[in-house]
């Protein structure tokens, strides 16, 4: 290996030591210094007048109109969550844990781009042969798609001659000769990333970035692979389930709401374009503690089922174990609802879930989990052609939410009977009033008396 020139920074206060510290000396922190390459030399005198004698600055009126020139993945639900296509020059960040699909996913994507496009296609994790037997096994037709299996980046740029799109299979397992850690570690995943983002804004190459998630579910690697990157992504699902979810988490180029839902089939990765009704269950209306309600992702909405189970606390402190609901958001509406429409639920264990490995982040799922959970804790049913979405504030009124035309629109279109809206969105709603009972809802207590009195 070449001889390294490199500092350990923290990676919280920023301090520098020529070695590497288990503790920082500065701020006390454990486990936080980093490798990074040692500061360039500063230019000398007359180079730095000269730099500053062109003034580089432009009024923005002046600044050239650039748009982005997207092309088409050849999936649609990636090319949606992707904001409308791959913007060129981008670097794409898909992250997700071990066996869900990312080189699947990627390898279908590279295939087709490979039709009118030059890709290379690095794999730093599987030998050549092995990405071959894939793309055989998923009947793709990828003559053109160069393969490349090299764990060094250096290695790379030479490679790079023509290229318009670029997989790094996984950036956790390549590395850079500038520093002496090895591949995975914080600096050495910091570092490559910069490197491709030079790589991808001077030569316009587009780069699909391969990034493994850890126990906790964050990409691996520092948070700031996250701030370099234009889009990021996050590839998700049940293992047992043939279910997948990309989900969007940052994207300089479109929305971030926006979900895809694909299926994984030993065909490959197929987008699942009409998705009403997979994240409901068979038997939902049967059981107490659990309601619809039709969520928002991106520009559409989906029938998402909420379930909740409540059971008396053995011991100790009740336990709340959200899983695709907000921890905090959950606390709020369970002291929303013991103290504004009396259901007490101090002394229970409160699991709540939601179908499919959805999440939940709008606040127009509030109203769902207060039925689901006040269903639950009365043990009484509802019915299974019933939805429900409002925002519930603190004093236990219901707010307005934004998309609510689409989300009654979503039920009749599923054959639901009745829906329980905010009061404030009723205006929107004439339209539905003969194909749907809408309930207006102006405290969540009323609707709770509504449902289970
Ligand atoms: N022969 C096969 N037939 C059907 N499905 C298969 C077959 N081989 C692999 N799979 C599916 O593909 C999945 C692995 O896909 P892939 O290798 O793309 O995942 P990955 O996210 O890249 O994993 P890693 O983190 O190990 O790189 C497996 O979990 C399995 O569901
Ligand atoms: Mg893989």
């Amino acid at each position: 290996m070449a001889k390294t020139n490199t500092v350990f920074v923290c990676s919280e206060c920023g301090a520098v030591s020529p070695r590497w510290l288990g503790r920082c000396p500065s701020c006390g922190k454990f486990n936080t210094m980093a490798e990074e390459p040692a500061a360039r030399p500063a230019p000398s005198g007359a180079a730095k007048s000269a730099a500053r004698a062109l003034p580089r600055a432009l009024p923005l009126a002046q600044v050239e109109h650039k748009t982005y020139e997207r092309t088409s993945s050849g999936i649609s639900e990636f090319d949606n969550v992707a904001g409308g296509g791959i913007v060129r020059g981008s670097l794409i960040l898909l992250g997700g844990d071990p066996g869900i699909g990312k080189s699947t996913l990627l390898t279908q994507i590279a295939a087709h781009l490979s039709k009118e496009h030059k890709v290379l296609y690095l794999s730093a994790e599987e030998s050549c042969s092995q990405v071959k037997l894939r793309a055989e096994r998923l009947g793709l037709s990828s003559g053109g798609m160069l393969l490349l299996n090299e764990t060094c980046l250096d290695g790379l740029e030479c490679e790079l001659d023509g290229v318009e799109f670029c997989v790094i299979d996984s950036i956790q397992a390549v590395y850079t000769e500038d520093l002496s850690s090895s591949s995975g570690s914080v600096g050495q995943v910091r570092e490559c990333a910069s490197r491709l983002m030079r790589i991808a804004k001077s030569r316009g190459i587009t780069f699909f970035i391969i990034g493994h998630v850890t126990k906790e579910g964050a990409l691996a690697g520092p948070k700031v692979l996250e701030h370099i990157m234009d889009t990021v992504l996050y590839f998700e699902g049940e293992n047992q389930e043939n279910y997948r979810i990309l989900r969007s988490v940052k994207n300089r180029f479109g929305n971030v709401s926006e979900v895809g839902v694909f299926e994984m089939t030993d065909r490959g990765i197929i987008p699942v374009t009409d998705y009403s009704g997979i994240f409901l269950s068979e038997s939902r209306g049967e059981e107490a503690g659990a309601v619809v309600t039709p969520a928002r992702t991106g520009n559409r909405c989906m029938n998402v089922e909420v379930q909740t189970l409540i059971s008396a606390t053995s011991f100790g402190q009740p336990r709340r174990m959200p899983l695709g609901v907000d921890y905090n958001k959950l606390a709020l509406l369970l002291a929303v609802l013991e103290k504004r429409c009396g259901v007490n639920l101090g002394s229970f264990d409160v699991y709540v879930n939601v179908m499919g490995g959805i999440r939940l982040n709008e606040p127009a799922a509030d109203l769902a989990v207060c039925a689901a959970l006040a269903s639950s804790r009365f043990d009484k049913p509802i019915d299974r052609y019933t939805a429900a979405f409002g925002e519930v504030g603190l004093t236990g009124e219901v707010r307005a939410v934004s998309y609510a035309e689409k989300r009654v629109a979503e039920c009749v279109k599923m054959g639901f009977k009745r829906v329980f809206v905010p009061a404030k969105n009723m205006k929107s709603m004439t339209k539905y009033i003969d194909k749907i009972d809408i309930v207006p809802v102006l405290y969540a207590g009323t609707m709770i008396k509504n449902l289970f009195k």
